[in-house]
């Protein structure tokens, strides 16, 4: 199996690792297959995603592709990040090796799971569906 050079740089060398304490909205989701666990913290101010960080027992692609994702949502905002499918963090990964898809699968649940944690704790409708992964074979 061969990994692209930034899923290698992210997985060595993850961004926004940890927990963020006072986090608005929190999204713990897993894979039952691989028993893989991804949790997401995000903080929000006016929509946006000020700062976020998650925490992956997982393998070498969940850790990559949470690492991207949080990249990829922090700064923008709450209608942007529901945006993110797992293909466009794939995408800039430079690609994932088709049995790894699943593990980016993860990181798009996570942070949706997320979001509708904060709507919850806002009392804001969950107006947006949070796709579970679809079995591949
Ligand atoms: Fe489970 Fe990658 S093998 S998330």
């Amino acid at each position: 199996m061969k990994y692209s050079e930034k899923v290698m740089d992210h997985f060595t060398n993850p961004r926004n690792v940890g927990e963020i304490e006072d986090a608005d909205g929190v999204g713990v989701v897993g894979n039952a297959k691989c028993g893989d666990i991804m949790k997401m913290y995000l903080k929000i101010e006016d929509d946006v995603i000020t700062d976020c960080k998650f925490k992956t027992f997982g393998c070498g692609a969940a850790i990559a592709t949470s690492s991207m994702a949080t990249e990829l949502v922090k700064g923008h905002t709450i209608e942007e990040a529901l945006k993110l499918t797992n293909q466009v963090v794939v995408e800039a990964l430079d690609g994932l090796p088709p049995v790894k898809v699943h593990c980016s699968v993860l990181a798009e649940e996570a942070i949706k799971t997320a979001v509708a944690d904060y709507y919850k704790k806002i009392g804001r409708p969950v107006d947006f569906e949070i796709e579970k992964e679809h079995d591949e074979e």
